[in-house]
């Protein structure tokens, strides 16, 4: 071979090893994924977790690719969550899965992902579409917040009309709520508040709201400010109306603890210590995620990236990015439990 043959073979060769990057399917028998949570205490953001490690788990059973999730905790600290993410990209990691701390702020995260060529699958905390339209190996798995709202609001709706006695509890004609919000930099919380009171009064629920107040999703905060309210409008609180289920607990156990009984606690999520408050009946209702749907969509497509293949058929991702989970009403039935 003469010298400019063996130059051409050899560089034909760098080409191909070059191309097996993004887009290019890949005969992998192990994938890392570095999951990072924007925090470890979530009750919700947890039951998605114990999903996540038992589908990877199954996945490795049945495909024979060992899967290695790396889960680490930020804090509520975008700084941390950025660091966690420099790490998984020295580690390696084929793909990122990221619930974003901060959701107005994933650039440093896209910034890493995209110098180093590793997508990156978001969950729960949309990042804004600015972000999301950077790149193309950038997914989103959520639920949509609008969806969510009408049928929490929908669920009240629906036992006015039945039952009004059980939700205007003192026969004065108007419902008198009290309103618990997550936190303000949430998409969800803002979406939910509007839409689930908006809900009411299309669906001709005569409201009137006493009170609200920001929780930022935790049982605790809600219990404070619920006693608070239980303190200053004592016999006035007929529906409690929460942007998610611990929140709804919270507000349960004040007014558990200042033996107020019959006011209506309605919340979102179908989280495990929000189900079993339905099942014995101290929380009306909930609008649940599906929750093995939400993690397997995650899952495949955090896997499909690894493996350089299309988004799976499945999940049918609008605008080719997000996957909408669906979501149903669970309602305590107060007739069949009476
Ligand atoms: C919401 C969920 C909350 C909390 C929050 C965290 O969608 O309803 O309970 O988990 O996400 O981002």
């Amino acid at each position: 071979m003469t010298k400019l043959k063996i130059f051409l073979v050899l560089a034909a060769c760098l080409l191909l090893v070059s191309c097996q990057g993004i887009g290019k399917e890949e005969e992998k028998n192990s994938i890392r994924i570095g999951v990072s949570l924007y925090r470890g205490d979530d009750t919700f953001i947890n039951n998605i977790r114990s999903i996540m490690e038992e589908k990877a788990k199954e996945y490795e059973r049945q495909s024979g690719i060992k899967i290695i999730l790396d889960i680490q905790e930020a804090k509520g600290s975008q700084n941390i969550q950025n660091n966690q993410v420099e790490r998984f990209i020295s580690l390696d990691c084929d793909v990122l899965c990221i619930n974003p701390v901060d959701r107005m702020d994933a650039s440093g995260v896209i910034d890493k992902a995209m110098t180093a060529g590793v997508p990156v699958v978001f969950f729960n905390r949309q990042p804004v579409e600015e972000d999301m339209n950077r790149w193309d190996h950038l997914y989103y798995v959520g639920v949509d917040a609008k969806e969510t709202a009408i049928l929490q609001g929908k669920m009240v709706v629906d036992l006015y009309r039945e039952h009004p006695e059980s939700v205007d509890l003192n026969g004065d004609g108007v419902v008198s709520y009290v309103m618990l919000e997550g936190e303000t930099s949430h998409q969800d919380s803002l979406i939910r508040t509007e839409w689930s009171v908006q809900t009411l009064k299309d669906g001709k629920v005569p409201i009137e709201k006493i009170t609200g107040g920001i929780a930022n999703w935790e049982r605790s905060q809600a219990s404070a400010l619920m006693e608070q309210w239980i303190a200053e409008y004592p016999s006035d609180i007929e529906l409690v109306i929460s942007n998610n289920d611990d929140m709804a607990l919270g507000a349960i156990d004040a007014l558990e603890r200042a033996q107020v009984t019959g006011v209506n606690v309605i919340g979102i999520d179908g989280t495990t210590p929000g189900l079993e408050a339905l099942e014995s009946g101290r929380l009306l209702g909930t609008v649940s995620v599906d929750k093995e749907l939400y993690v397997s969509a995650i899952l495949e497509l955090t896997v499909s990236c690894a493996l350089g293949q299309e988004p799976p058929e499945e999940y049918p991702l609008s605008d080719g990015t997000y996957y909408w989970t669906p979501q149903e009403i669970l309602i305590h039935r107060i007739e069949e439990n009476q």
